[in-house]
């Protein structure tokens, strides 16, 4: 097989990866893996047959049920398939992020994805982003970035995200709703979000989307031939 190339990249709510890694997924030609919405579509499953994501007594119970899978379509946009259906676009409230950030601290949850997450990484040239990808999904990733933004700057993007969609966002509730998944991100005890050693910080603060992409080739360039 011939040799694939990984980008991990790791960061805070709200960093832009998505978007980052989407962009940067798309001008290399390479598959772009969206980690946060496996274990949105697994809070997801959980919320409909009423579990608390705390619950780790009902997720154990649970999770046995859930099939969860990656599929691309001719865009090469990812879909979540959910037990045989297609929950991509269910999974996008405010609500499930919360609980995502909540049941992913689970090492049950987290080790029945490890998997599905690293055969994507065998199989094709991926830009992968999460919480933990540099540190245990990939930690042989060609490049990891580590992308992160004041939290202030963070909340008002989403604040725009939402508004841009024709939906209110409180601007005060945004912000305490993201340093509460920092903090549950950041100090659960099974492969919390922190930076790897071998890892570039890149702060997006003061940087818009075009600077974020600009920059992040730089970094990648120097590992791989652009
Ligand atoms: O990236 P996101 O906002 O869609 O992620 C939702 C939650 O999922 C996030 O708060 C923590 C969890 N997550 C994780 O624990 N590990 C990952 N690799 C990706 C997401």
């Amino acid at each position: 097989m011939s040799k694939t190339y990984s980008i991990a990249i790791d960061g805070p709510a709200g960093a832009g990866k998505s978007t980052i890694a989407r962009r940067l997924a798309a001008e290399l030609g390479y598959y772009y893996v969206d980690t946060g919405a496996i274990y949105r579509t697994v809070a997801y499953f959980l919320d409909l047959w009423g579990v608390s994501p705390k619950d780790i007594d009902g997720v154990t119970r649970y999770i046995d049920e859930l099939t969860v899978e990656i599929e691309y379509d001719e865009d090469g946009k990812q879909h979540m398939i959910m037990n045989g259906m297609d929950v991509t676009d269910d999974i996008r409230t405010q609500e499930i992020s919360q609980k995502a950030s909540l049941v992913s601290a689970h090492a049950i949850v987290r080790d029945m994805l490890l998997d599905m997450q690293r055969d994507v990484a065998k199989k094709h040239n991926v830009v992968m982003d999460g919480r933990d990808i540099g540190t245990v999904v990939l930690p042989k990733a060609t490049v990891k970035i580590f992308l992160t933004a004041d939290p202030a700057v963070r909340a008002k993007r989403r604040c725009d995200e939402l508004n841009a969609k024709g939906q209110k966002a409180d601007f005060n509730k945004v912000l305490q709703e993201i340093q509460q998944r920092d903090y549950q991100d950041t100090h659960r005890e099974v492969a919390p979000l922190k930076m790897c050693r071998d890892s570039v910080k890149l702060d997006t603060s003061n940087l818009d989307i075009d600077g974020v992409v600009a920059a992040m080739k730089k970094i990648i360039g120097e590992k791989i031939p652009l």
